[in-house]
């Protein structure tokens, strides 16, 4: 916990005034929006879009400033967490079911910076399971031909009923164990019908700040 702590206050300083600021979801992103909020108090101007319900009522718990897409299409800096990062700086994520969300907030971010604690990062995507998002109608079909591809999607449940997405979806975790490659598998995934969006962001982190043992290491691609 400290280490995500200490991650989340190290990216703050990429915060500037006058900046529209992604703003992620998760453990990690929590920390980072509750100095946010100090900052604010303090008087620093920002403006944020949350990447899920749950980060939308913590920012406005906090005070932070909130707008929508309705209002901008450009964000600056974009802050979230990952569930793995590879030497590549291609991420997996959403772990906490948010990543549809957060994928479209880190797209649009002009800079996207992740921060985690070091247990994070790995060699090689995939020993976390690849949360996977799709349309409820015909999931049955949609889960055969995701495991057509080698894994074994599981229907993520919440107290014994399908967990469901801030956009009305379910989600299926996909046990790879190692993906070899992830733009190439993300791509696969997209093609097959009733799938919204897959955890991998290849491509997308500029830099992750990790935290290991109270010290902070800066990646960059
Ligand atoms: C949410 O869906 C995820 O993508 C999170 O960003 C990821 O699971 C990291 O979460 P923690 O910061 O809680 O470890």
């Amino acid at each position: 916990m400290e280490d995500k702590r200490m991650a989340a206050e190290a990216s703050i300083k990429y915060i500037k005034d006058g900046m529209t600021v992604g703003l992620g979801s998760g453990s990690t992103v929590n920390f980072m929006l509750e100095q946010l909020a100090e900052r604010v108090k303090e008087g620093l101007k920002i403006k944020g879009i949350p990447s899920s319900l749950k980060t939308e009522r913590y920012a406005k718990q906090l005070g932070i400033p909130l707008i929508d897409f309705s209002k901008t299409t450009k964000i600056d800096i974009a802050i979230d967490g990952a569930d793995e990062v590879d030497p590549n700086l291609h991420l997996l994520k959403g772990g906490g079911g948010s990543l549809v969300r957060e994928k479209i907030v880190d797209r649009a971010a002009d800079k996207l910076i992740i921060i985690a604690d070091s247990s994070k990062i790995v060699s090689k995507l995939g020993e976390f399971p690849l949360p996977v998002e799709v349309l409820p109608f015909g999931f049955e079909v949609t889960t055969e031909q995701i495991a057509a591809g080698g894994c074994t999607p599981v229907l993520r449940k919440k107290d014994g009923q399908p967990f469901v997405s801030d956009n009305g979806n379910y989600i299926l975790d996909c046990k790879f164990n190692s993906i070899e490659d992830p733009l190439a598998l993300h791509e696969k995934l997209k093609c097959i019908t009733g799938v919204v969006e897959t955890g991998l962001f290849p491509q997308m982190a500029h830099k992750v700040i990790v935290a290991r043992d109270g010290r902070i290491d800066i990646l960059h691609r």
